[in-house]
């Protein structure tokens, strides 16, 4: 197995406009781990996601996908190296059913058999409805569909904002927990979450985000002793 790390940003800036949120970004996610994101409401922990995932361009620092710069790499090409994102606020087509869903995920020469596959022997819940539309799912469904059709990619970094949000402590422990077997699996994976609890269930390592600096870094244990402290002083 490779020891560089799948993902790794050095002194990463970036802006909306004129107005800089990230300044001066550190962080790295090692091969086959679960790294925990957390942070305050309007840390930049989003941003951070989109700069990773090529909606955003940094002004300036590095991006390495995999050892390779990616800076100016297309979210087309970051898929292809095997990035995926799960946005905030899921990303399922509501009026569609689940099966027609998981269709859209199926491209690139997978066969649509296969992504009903995947899907519905990690989510039975969603085998069951799969002829039910997306809409009509409860929030939980919903997010384990937006996982299944992330699977489908058979990513190696999987980038999730806010797993958790809106749902109920037991479907959050749920989805955390397939988290968990895909980190088993090998897959790498960056969950940002505001609330830290489920995701330091999971995690290997965890880091802070506050006010668009990376304070701490550590252990999950580690990092939920000081996570209030964090929280409110922003400075290690
Ligand atoms: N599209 C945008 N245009 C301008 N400013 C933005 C935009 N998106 C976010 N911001 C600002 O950038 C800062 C960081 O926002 P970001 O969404 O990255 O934070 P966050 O850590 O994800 O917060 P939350 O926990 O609320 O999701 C905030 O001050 C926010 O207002
Ligand atoms: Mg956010």
């Amino acid at each position: 197995m490779r020891n560089d790390p799948i993902l790794e940003l050095l002194d990463v800036h970036a802006a909306y406009g004129r107005i800089e949120v990230l300044h001066g970004v550190d962080l790295t996610v090692p091969r086959g781990s679960v790294m925990a994101l957390l942070g305050p409401n309007g840390a930049g922990k989003s941003t951070l996601l989109k700069v990773v995932s090529g909606q955003l361009r940094a002004t300036s620092g590095h991006v390495h996908l995999g050892g390779t710069h990616v800076n100016d790499a297309s979210p087309d090409a970051l898929a292809r190296a095997g990035l995926c994102t799960i946005p905030e606020g899921r990303s399922v087509f509501p009026n569609l059913t689940v099966t027609e869903n998981l269709r859209l995920a199926a491209y690139g020469g997978v066969p649509a058999a296969h992504v009903y596959d995947v899907a519905f022997s990690r989510f039975p819940r969603l085998g069951e409805r799969s002829n039910q539309l997306a809409g009509s799912l409860s929030g939980g469904e919903q997010q384990m569909l937006a996982m299944a059709r992330a699977l489908a990619t058979n990513p190696a970094l999987l980038l999730v904002d806010e797993l958790s949000m809106g749902l109920a402590p037991l479907i959050v422990k749920e989805l955390y927990e397939v988290v968990a077997a895909l980190a088993e699996e090998g897959v790498s994976v960056l969950v940002v979450e505001q609330f830290a609890d489920a995701a330091l269930a999971v995690a290997d390592r965890a880091a802070v985000l506050v006010h668009g600096k990376v304070v701490a870094t550590g252990g999950p244990d580690e990092i939920a002793a000081d996570l209030t402290h964090l929280y409110l002083g922003g400075a290690p």
